[in-house]
């Protein structure tokens, strides 16, 4: 090679190796401001900054700048969000801008054994903001919005049972109100019309869900749901709720709040339940039982529970029933008896003045969702269209006038599956009247048809 071919070349030397170095430094601070880095080093600053002897600002200067994680195997999640976010326990970082700032609230959850992902979703492994907060594709849990954040609650909490976060507690209660579970099976129990909703938060978005709720049918075609009528905050509440249904699979410390109810869900079940109805609290009640505020007086933990599994085996002859409780709710109802020694306790609880069948009917109408198809205190209104009652399902108003107590119980009993159509031409009516046999227990029929036969308006009697 001659020297001149040499000398054409060195343009491209000088090129390449500038290009290289280039290259070189362009890693160099791409890697040295890499986002998490960046964050770092501001903590370190702060650190510094705040060091008041040399020996102090010494050791702040040295703190290695290094990605952090909280590895929890047992829930199967590495969460490296403090990389970022690196002062979430030192109160003296409280209400300074994000990521590097306090976490409020955070004494019962420690997060040594929570870590973040846990309660706001998102991909605990990497270490981009965007990514972490879970704004990729092929990421199914993008971060909850904080104003979401309590549908991660109800993993670990009775939704019921978490004054701390009411909207969540709104959604439950709504679930209820609304009969949704004359639909849709929850946790084993309610009917088959729609399907499960065990899963539902990890399967919809939220935008679906609320959508979805106005207008089954626009995001479902076809959809023999009804519209859900009520205000826009109960709607969003009801979102929430459905978010809050994963399905996740925790370990037992993590849902023992769940799992081992307080007395706080004690003296809503002992409410539900009408125990007052027989048993005096403060002097008032039913005196067909003891007075029960000093039960923890005359038995201990063990014998309440096991009186409650079966009052017959401790109690021959006694007319206390044997309620359909689970072992939890035995044991919550047995901790809130034991904690009524405590005078405080007691004002607390409400007397109810509904001991009638009308308005044990009415709570039993709750329990299996009447309400879902035949409307709110069975008013109607639920679309059910090409059925003969005005493309309706029909309200329970009038009911006891078209019927007899027999033939009321066995038209419950019995359920009607074909629908008569209004036109034939037209695909038939989609929803039905579940057949309720060997669901609903005896007593609780006898107060559900007293409740039917109140819904009669006041001088629409049978007697005209
Ligand atoms: C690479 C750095 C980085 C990582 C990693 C990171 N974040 Fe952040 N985070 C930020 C920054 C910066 C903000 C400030 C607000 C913003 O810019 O969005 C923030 C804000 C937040 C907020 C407040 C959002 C709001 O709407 O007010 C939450 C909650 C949050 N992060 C949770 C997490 C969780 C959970 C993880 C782990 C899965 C995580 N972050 C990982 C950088 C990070
Ligand atoms: C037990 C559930 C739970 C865990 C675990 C948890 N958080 Fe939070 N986080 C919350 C709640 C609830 C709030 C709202 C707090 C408030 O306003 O009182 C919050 C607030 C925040 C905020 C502030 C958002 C804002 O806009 O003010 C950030 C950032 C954050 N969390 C990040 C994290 C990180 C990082 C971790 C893990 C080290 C973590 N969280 C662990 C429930 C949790
Ligand atoms: C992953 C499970 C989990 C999640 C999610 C969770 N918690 Fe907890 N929570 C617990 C456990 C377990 C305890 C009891 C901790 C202990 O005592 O060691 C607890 C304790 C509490 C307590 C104290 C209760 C008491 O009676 O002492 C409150 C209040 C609380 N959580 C509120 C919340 C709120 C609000 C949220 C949602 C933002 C939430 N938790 C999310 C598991 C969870
Ligand atoms: C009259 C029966 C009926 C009632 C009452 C009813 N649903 Fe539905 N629901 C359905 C049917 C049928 C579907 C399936 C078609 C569809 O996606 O709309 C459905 C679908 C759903 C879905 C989507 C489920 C999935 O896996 O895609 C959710 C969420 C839901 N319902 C929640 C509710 C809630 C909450 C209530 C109470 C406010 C309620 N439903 C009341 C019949 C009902
Ligand atoms: C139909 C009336 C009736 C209802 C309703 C009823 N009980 Fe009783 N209960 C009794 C009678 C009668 C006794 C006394 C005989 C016995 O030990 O079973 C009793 C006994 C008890 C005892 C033992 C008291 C003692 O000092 O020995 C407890 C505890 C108790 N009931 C709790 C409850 C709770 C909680 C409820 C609601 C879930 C409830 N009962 C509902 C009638 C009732
Ligand atoms: C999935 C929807 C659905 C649920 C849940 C449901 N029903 Fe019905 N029900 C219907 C339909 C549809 C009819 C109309 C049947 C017909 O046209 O013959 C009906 C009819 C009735 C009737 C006869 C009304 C009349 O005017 O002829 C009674 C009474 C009744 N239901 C009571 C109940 C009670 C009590 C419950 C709760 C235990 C309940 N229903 C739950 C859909 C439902």
């Amino acid at each position: 090679m001659s020297d001149t071919r040499l000398q054409r070349l060195y343009p491209w030397f000088t090129a390449s190796s500038l290009l290289v170095g280039i290259l070189v430094v362009v890693g160099f601070y791409r890697d040295r401001f890499r986002e998490w880095k960046v964050w770092q080093r501001d903590y370190i600053r702060q650190e510094t900054a705040r060091a008041t002897t040399p020996q102090e600002k010494d050791a702040a200067r040295r703190i290695p700048v290094a990605i952090k994680q909280i590895v929890l195997p047992e829930v199967q999640r590495v969460d490296r969000c403090v990389t970022c976010h690196v002062a979430v326990d030192d109160p003296s970082y409280s209400g300074l801008p994000q990521p590097v700032s306090y976490h409020p609230n955070h004494d019962q959850h420690p997060f040594d054994k929570f870590g973040c992902t846990i309660c706001h979703q998102g991909q605990g492994f990497a270490t981009t903001k965007q990514a972490a907060h879970g704004n990729v594709k092929h990421w199914d849990r993008p971060m909850l919005p904080m104003l979401q954040i309590e549908a991660s609650c109800a993993k670990c909490h009775h939704p019921a049972d978490l004054p701390q976060a009411p909207k969540l507690t709104r959604g439950h209660a709504l679930f209820q109100e609304l009969g949704c579970i004359g639909c849709h099976k929850l946790h084993g129990r309610g009917g088959a019309i729609g399907p499960e909703l065990d899963k539902v938060g990890a399967k919809h978005s939220p935008q679906w869900l609320t959508m979805h709720f106005k207008d089954p049918a626009a995001v479902s075609p076809g959809s023999a749901m009804p519209p859900v009528i009520v205000e826009e905050a109960d709607i969003q509440a009801l979102t929430l709720y459905m978010m809050s249904l994963t399905g996740e699979q925790l370990t037992e410390y993590h849902v023992s709040m769940k799992t081992i109810p307080g007395p706080r869900v004690g003296r809503q079940l002992f409410e539900e339940k009408g125990c007052v109805g027989c048993h005096k609290v403060g002097g008032k009640g039913g005196d067909v039982g003891p007075p029960i505020d000093d039960v923890a007086t005359r038995r201990d933990a063990e014998w309440i529970v096991a009186h409650f599994r079966d009052p017959q085996a401790l109690s021959p002859g006694t007319v206390m029933p044997k309620f359909d409780l689970t072992e939890h709710e035995i044991r919550a109802l047995t901790e809130f008896l034991l904690s009524l020694t405590d005078p405080g306790i007691v004002g607390y609880i409400k007397i109810p003045t509904w001991m009638t069948p009308v308005e044990r009917g009415k709570s039993v109408f709750g329990k299996y969702g009447c309400a879902g198809c035949h409307g709110r205190d069975g008013q109607g209104g639920v679309p059910n269209p090409n059925a003969k009652t005005a493309e309706q399902i029909p309200s329970l108003k009038y009911a006891a006038e078209g019927y007899t107590d027999t033939e009321l119980r066995s038209r419950i009993l019995n359920g009607q599956h074909e629908i008569t159509p209004m036109d034939t031409e037209r695909p038939p009516p989609p929803l039905y009247m579940p057949g309720w046999n060997g669901k609903i227990a005896a007593g609780e029929m006898d107060d559900l048809v007293a409740y039917i036969k109140s819904l009669l308006p006041e001088g629409d009697d049978l007697d005209f």
